[in-house]
């Protein structure tokens, strides 16, 4: 056979391998052992020395050419497959979100969030305390007198130790009296505690206490600051507010606050119509605690407020029953739930 037919036969062999183990055969078809061109080689032993001569060099331009169409296929059949790889590997991060079940924020959480923000902005920092108490921090400290009847108010838990379970944040007023000087500007959120379950009562609750202490503290301060914050809190810039005279032991005068709303037709609407509901209660800090927590009340005076965070939640959420809060049901979780990703802020800016 001459060496032009055999390179034929061997580039047609070459080139019909579609991939890189059929291109191996080909390639020991060829060149291996007892390949076609190595049994070439084999008989140049057998020739005279002209036709080895000839022959030789007719074989291995042959044999370098076959060699180099190998060589070539072999790089085309790996760029193939990486192109293949490549197609079939392929991610679209232009994808929309696929429909997976992702967790949310729970609504205590978000407004925990949200109230941190606006008094953020007003200057506050976030004290803390522990949920577990005792009677001078929940009572006595706050000017409650031994066995005056508010204590019996606050259906109290306790422990055998005589440690209870904190009935308001009121607590951390106290503890950060104590360990700080004034000026003092604090919010405090978390778990409060209470012997009562209905409707509109659950054994474990969560609270928010602001305290204020500065040398020049008024009650018009304490309402300038609460009137901005339920404004920016509900998002209604012209909200009324009202407040209405109360008691807490703790603070003198004390005040209900009170914000404009209907009642038409059974829906409440939050700052319209000539209605009023309770929000949250306050008062000038007594000089009783003060004196307590070993702050001078001839030099400083302040104010403090707290609130239920379930109920602002509810009535900026519409969220109608205080229970669901704690049934851990997903589908309630999902309505009323936030996405994580969603920031809270404030639309209003009060300057
Ligand atoms: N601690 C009070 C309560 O639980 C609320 C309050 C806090 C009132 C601060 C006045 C000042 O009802």
């Amino acid at each position: 056979m001459s060496t032009q037919s055999l390179k034929q036969e061997l580039t047609a062999l070459i080139l019909n391998a579609k991939d890189l183990a059929s291109l191996d055969e080909a390639r020991v078809a060829a060149l291996g052992k007892k390949g076609r061109i190595t049994d070439l080689m084999k008989s140049l032993g057998t020739m005279d020395a002209e036709s080895r001569k000839t022959f030789g060099a007719e074989v291995n331009i042959l044999k370098d050419d076959i060699a180099t169409l190998i060589a070539q296929q072999e790089d085309a059949l790996k760029r193939q497959e990486m192109d293949a790889r490549l197609s079939r590997e392929t991610i679209d991060i232009s994808l929309p979100p696929r429909n997976v079940k992702k967790g949310s924020i729970h609504p205590i959480s978000q407004t925990m969030e949200e109230l941190i923000t606006i008094f953020a902005d007003m200057g506050f920092t976030v004290a803390e305390g522990p949920d577990i108490e005792d009677d001078f921090h929940n009572f006595t400290a706050l000017n409650f007198p031994e066995g005056h009847p508010a204590r019996e108010m606050h259906d109290t838990f306790y422990f055998p130790s005589g440690h209870l379970l904190r009935t308001h944040t009121s607590t951390v007023q106290v503890r950060t009296m104590m360990t700080q000087k004034p000026p003092i500007r604090i919010i405090c959120m978390g778990r409060t505690y209470r012997s009562d379950y209905d409707m509109t009562h659950t054994p474990m609750f969560h609270q928010m206490e602001g305290l204020v202490i500065d040398d020049h503290t008024t009650m018009s301060h304490l309402k300038a600051c609460l009137m901005d914050f339920v404004r920016s809190f509900f998002n209604i810039a012209d909200l009324n507010v009202r407040f209405r005279p109360s008691f807490f032991p703790f603070t003198e005068p004390s005040a209900e606050m009170d914000i404009g709303c209907s009642r038409k037709n059974g829906e409440l609407k939050l700052g319209v119509g000539d209605d009023w509901l309770e929000i949250l209660g306050c008062g000038m800090v007594h000089p009783n605690v003060l004196k307590n927590c070993g702050i001078d009340p001839d030099q400083y005076q302040g104010f403090a407020f707290g609130m239920g965070i379930e109920r602002i939640a509810m009535l900026k959420y519409g969220i109608p029953d205080l229970r669901t809060f704690f049934e851990s049901d997903t589908r309630w979780l999902s309505h009323y739930g936030f996405d994580p990703l969603n920031r809270p802020n404030r639309a209003i800016k009060i300057s």
